[in-house]
């Protein structure tokens, strides 16, 4: 069994989820989204109109985020509530900056991603894995590219899924979060010292994913 560490962190949309996943499929390890465990924390935010960590962490301990895999793809659930569409809207991606800036929801879902990093090998995603949830990793990639590429790339996904965007909008959206992300005074955003810089402009998703893979295997 691997029981390598991986972190992978950068910027909004530049696909570190796709290429995490095709990862932990090709080497047999878990998959950890903790994007999605601050949506899911932005969510409970929104649904209980208060910003108050203490709150928001006290619905969270009554109805856990946990992820189940199907053969459509990782879920994400909230207690018995299936979240995984509803994270994505507009309304939470332009709140959830806010709230993974509250350092007690972060100190409780860094524990959180810890306890299940011990469990064996895994690969997370996030903006700071490399330098707070997982120091010592095996490897650690900071995948980065164009702001206008990672704008394309979301324009075209929304576009297959019927889900009407402007490309400036976007942009314009992409570029408000990784300047809140990085300029937040709890675990900013930020490459740690002993991060592989990967720059994938112009680089597709088996490219930059084989990357990974090869790096991983050069440590087993
Ligand atoms: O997929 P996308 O780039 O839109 O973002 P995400 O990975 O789903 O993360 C959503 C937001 O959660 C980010 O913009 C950060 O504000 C926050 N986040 C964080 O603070 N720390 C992490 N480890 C992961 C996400
Ligand atoms: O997780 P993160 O926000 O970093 O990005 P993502 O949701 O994995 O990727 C954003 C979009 O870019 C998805 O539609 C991917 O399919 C696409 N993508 C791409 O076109 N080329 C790559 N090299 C990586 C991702």
């Amino acid at each position: 069994m691997i029981k390598l560490q991986i972190a992978v962190d950068g910027p909004a949309s530049s696909g570190k989820s796709t290429v995490a996943k095709i990862v932990a499929q090709n080497l047999g390890i878990i998959y950890l989204d903790t994007g999605a465990m601050y949506r899911a924390a932005t969510l409970v935010a929104l649904q209980n109109k208060t910003e108050d960590p203490e709150k928001i962490i006290d619905v969270i301990k009554k109805k856990p985020i946990f992820f189940k895999n199907t053969a459509d793809g990782q879920l994400v659930f909230l207690g018995t509530e299936d979240i995984t569409k509803i994270i994505r809207t507009n309304e939470v991606t332009q709140n959830v900056s806010k709230i993974s800036a509250l350092s007690a929801v972060r100190e409780f879902l860094v524990a959180e991603q810890q306890r299940i990093a011990s469990e064996g090998g895994i690969i997370m995603d996030g903006r700071d894995i490399g330098t707070v949830v997982l120091p010592h990793a095996d490897l650690k990639i900071f995948l980065v590219a164009s702001v206008e590429e990672r704008a394309a790339r979301r324009y075209k996904e929304n576009l297959e899924k019927n889900i009407p965007t402007d490309l400036e909008e976007l942009k314009q959206e992409i570029e408000a979060r990784d300047y809140k992300d990085s300029t937040r005074a709890v675990s900013p955003l930020k490459q740690a010292d002993d991060a592989i810089l990967l720059d994938s402009t112009g680089k597709t998703i088996a490219q930059v994913a084989d990357f990974i893979e090869a790096k991983a295997r050069e440590l087993l």
